[in-house]
């Protein structure tokens, strides 16, 4: 070999070993910090939970995984058969062993053609995929979720920040909307789901809960991806959905006669319990103490109390018509003190006393001064859309015949203030800190934000369409 090819060549190899080690190095920051780990063994239980659901999640302008792996090439899926959600372990096992054939546990992750054929070629993917881009940053938190269990993680990382979020699900849309209460905007949406009727947030900020009316599923939504994680089949068409304060439970109520509500346990992510209840659920909720969850229905007009130590009805009590959307407020102690309800047919509220069990007053809202009445599309519910704020000082009460809120004082109940809040306004959350309040306004296709402390209107946010439900979360960031 001539002199000067001589040192080309040394050169090169020069150039690949500092690659190499660059690559490793950056392989070792990007796989370890966060999991505590450096396991030198691909994690099972973590690929089957964690990794699992990118193979199922739809990517704006990608085909999901699944639709091509059942067939293509060596890295092979197993199919789901007719009606699944979700891979049994036995296929779970399967699909592992062929993700293992591309993945070497603890090694640089851009050496790795399991995270290289789906990652850009930009940011150091191989030059082909059959199956397109899927992840265009490292940083991508579906792509990180791989490279983690590559790198030997049995358990994610943890989140450098946990913000509170309010996420309002657009009822006529595939989507929901995810809102910064500090900006006012919408900051992301979450896809894949369509019509979202209620939504909840794990207590811990991990994931989402959000009841799909289409494909009659609970979905889990992982809060840094904002991918579904998993869909948990339900025993009929779900309205809206109760999570408990320790996040062990979820209690979905089935808008189906005769009625009933399904109990998902959430550690083994299943529906461990259909509660038979009277009539079709619309609303359930956990009280403020988690000591019961209490479910509504319309057609039987009917307030079910479930004991949710035994997961039995412990009471139940007839309204004058059908029961719509419920808040509670509390004894000094935590426990419950009322159940407001909000009921077919009338436009205010009535009030039940938790202990004796027995409705003890009703409020009318009264006509707003240089407001004109509506009452195309009510759909029963002249009133819906009830909220004790934080502090617990005051309830607020949303009206369609108005395209008001009306805001009570707590606990007597006078009406201090009623501030304009769209058309078809359907449900109201608050942030944590009693600083505002936020109404789905269904016919604006918009989110008010209301100052608690001033009543008045902050912010008008565009959302999706006929956005009815709104939650206030955690939601986990990476
Ligand atoms: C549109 C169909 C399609 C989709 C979607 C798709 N792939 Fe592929 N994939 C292919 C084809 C075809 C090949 C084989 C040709 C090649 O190497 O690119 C392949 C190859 C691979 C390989 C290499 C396997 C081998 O035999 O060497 C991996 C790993 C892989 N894909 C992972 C993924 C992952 C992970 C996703 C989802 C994030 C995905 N693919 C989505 C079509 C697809």
């Amino acid at each position: 070999m001539p002199l000067y090819s001589r040192i080309f060549y040394l050169a090169t190899e020069f150039r690949q070993i500092v690659r190499n080690c660059l690559t490793l190095s950056l392989g070792i920051v990007l796989s370890l910090s966060g999991t505590g780990l450096a396991a030198q063994e691909l994690n099972f239980e973590y690929f089957k939970n964690e990794v699992q659901p990118v193979f199922l999640a739809k990517r704006e302008g990608n085909v999901r995984c699944i639709q091509c792996h059942t067939r293509s090439s060596n890295f092979r899926l197993q199919p789901l058969e007719e009606g699944r959600l979700f891979w049994t372990d036995e296929q779970s096992r399967a699909n592992f062993e062929s993700a293992s054939q591309f993945a070497v546990a603890g090694s640089a992750p851009l050496s790795n053609r399991f995270l290289t054929h789906p990652l850009a070629t930009s940011v150091g993917g191989d030059a082909f995929h059959g199956g397109g881009a899927h992840f265009h940053s490292t940083f991508d938190p579906e792509w990180r979720i791989m490279a983690d269990w590559v790198a030997g993680a049995s358990k994610r990382r943890e989140p450098s920040a946990v913000p509170v979020r309010i996420i309002q699900t657009n009822a006529a849309a595939d989507n929901s909307s995810v809102i910064d209460p500090v900006t006012n905007k919408v900051i992301a949406t979450i896809d894949d789901i369509e019509i979202p009727h209620g939504v909840v947030g794990a207590p811990d900020g991990s994931q989402l809960y959000i009841t799909n009316e289409a494909m009659h599923s609970l979905d889990i939504v992982d809060s840094r991806t904002l991918r579904v994680k998993r869909r948990i089949p339900l025993s009929g068409r779900p309205n809206n959905v109760a999570v408990m304060g320790d996040g062990s439970k979820v209690y979905v109520g089935i808008m189906e006669m005769p009625g009933s509500v399904d109990i998902i346990d959430v550690a083994s992510m299943t529906n461990v319990k259909t509660l038979p209840v009277n009539g079709a659920i619309h609303n359930v909720y956990v009280t403020p103490d988690s000591r019961y969850a209490v479910a509504g229905s319309i057609h039987t007009s009917t307030i079910n109390v479930i004991d949710t130590q035994s997961d039995e009805l412990a009471w139940t009590l007839e309204m004058s018509s059908g029961v719509r959307p419920m808040t509670f407020d509390t004894n000094p102690d935590g426990s419950t003190s009322n159940i407001f309800v909000q009921l077919s047919g009338f436009h205010g509220f009535a009030v039940v006393d938790f202990a004796s069990q027995q409705e003890v007053a009703r409020i009318e809202h009264p006509a707003v001064a240089g407001q004109e009445a509506h009452y195309d599309g009510l759909q029963g519910a002249p009133a819906h859309g009830l909220g004790v704020s934080p502090d617990g000082k005051t309830l607020w009460s949303t009206s369609k015949v108005y395209s008001t809120v009306y805001i009570h004082s707590l606990p007597d109940l006078e009406e201090i203030a009623q501030v304009y809040v769209g058309q078809h306004p359907e449900w109201v959350t608050f942030t944590p800190d009693n600083k505002t309040a936020y109404i789905g306004a269904a016919g604006d296709h918009v989110t008010y934000a209301v100052d608690v402390a001033t009543m008045k209107t902050v912010a008008r946010i565009p959302v999706g369409q006929v956005p009815k439900r709104v939650a206030t979360v955690r939601m986990a960031v990476d």
